[in-house]
């Protein structure tokens, strides 16, 4: 792909699809364009006026002609369609054994942070051959993230969390955009996701390590906080539903109706209680709106996924080894990281 200079490098495992769909996309545009150009040349010169006063042979129209270039064109159209809407699916739909990367974007940069508790700034480090599936979310206005080797995009929107994921086939330095317009420094909002190779990526793990994973800064803001005094000490349940086991669940509301606990929900949760009440329980918990930022929801989300037996914990981003940060104490809540 790179003899042709307008593609970026393909490196990932949707990438050569993508490609491949925009291929057939410009060669069918490119083969119409020729053919009607052709066409309409020919009848201006075949069906000229030869005398000043010729008069043209009444056309009655064509039933068959007309089903026939209804139907052709709708053929191709549908090709498109379901192409574009199999691409779509693969790309969209949140991925299974997926390597956790919170993000999160701000005027003008972009923090990562590993389920293991690395946190970079404008640079993400992932392995090669491993699904990573980014939970997005940003502090002011919104955002996207651009990776065009990995052919990923997605927008990073205020108050709610968006996902996407990437399985980079080889490694290498992926320059990332910001593609949405976000103010003055939009343009220099970008970075690079560097690749490696998974023994490689297993060092600069531990070469990182030292900082408390998302998780475990969680636990410690689910303490602080005063969530234990409802949700009990061990997250076991009390005025509060329990919140073991409740990410990736289904859960029953008072309406009646059920929702699957996932990260948004877990969110809205915190910051708007009263909006889907677990049914049995009273809506007695107060908002944290105000009192918890973007980051620190991120590692609450975090705390609650480890305790969840529906997914692997946090720590599985590094099977080959002891996890290098999982202080089992509480440790203190970050500040407002910035
Ligand atoms: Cu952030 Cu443009």
């Amino acid at each position: 792909m790179q003899s042709i200079p307008f593609i970026p490098e393909s490196a990932s495992t949707i990438s050569g699809e993508v490609d491949a769909l925009y291929f057939y996309i410009s060669g069918v545009t490119v083969f119409f364009v020729l053919l009607i150009s052709f066409v309409v040349v020919y009848f201006v010169i075949r069906y000229r006026r030869r005398n000043p006063f010729e008069i043209p042979r009444p056309i009655e129209g064509s039933t068959k002609l007309e089903t026939l270039w209804s139907i052709i064109p709708l053929l191709i159209a549908m090709t498109i369609f379901f192409w574009g809407a199999k691409v779509y699916f693969a790309q969209y739909r949140p991925a299974k054994n997926a390597m956790d990367v919170y993000v999160v974007g701000k005027q003008w940069m972009w923090k990562f942070q590993h389920a293991t508790g690395q946190r970079e700034i404008n640079e993400l480090h992932v392995p090669v051959g491993r699904r990573v599936k980014l939970i997005m979310t940003t502090e002011d206005v919104i955002h996207d993230v651009f990776v065009p080797a990995f052919r990923i995009k997605a927008d990073v929107v205020p108050g709610k969390y968006t996902t996407q994921w990437f399985e980079a086939t080889k490694p290498g330095r992926y320059h990332f955009f910001c593609a949405e317009y976000c103010g003055m420094n939009h343009s220099g909002m970008g970075g690079y996701v560097v690749v490696m190779e998974p023994a490689e990526y297993e060092n600069w793990l531990s070469g990182n390590a030292g900082q408390a994973s998302p998780g475990a800064v969680g636990r410690g803001l689910y303490e602080s906080l005063g969530c234990a005094s409802c949700h009990g000490v061990n997250a076991e349940g009390g005025r509060g539903p329990a919140l073991i086991g409740l990410y990736g669940s289904k859960v029953t509301l008072n309406g009646g109706q059920t929702v699957t606990a996932d990260e948004s929900y877990i969110r809205e949760s915190v910051l708007n209680p009263q909006a889907k009440v677990v049914t049995g329980f009273g809506p007695i918990m107060p908002s944290f709106q105000g009192q918890i930022n973007e980051e620190q929801l991120l590692q609450v989300v975090a705390y609650m996924k480890s305790l969840s037996t529906a997914t692997p914990a946090v720590t599985t981003a590094s099977p080959n080894k002891p996890p290098a940060a999982q202080p089992s104490a509480s440790p203190k809540p970050s500040g407002p990281p910035r």
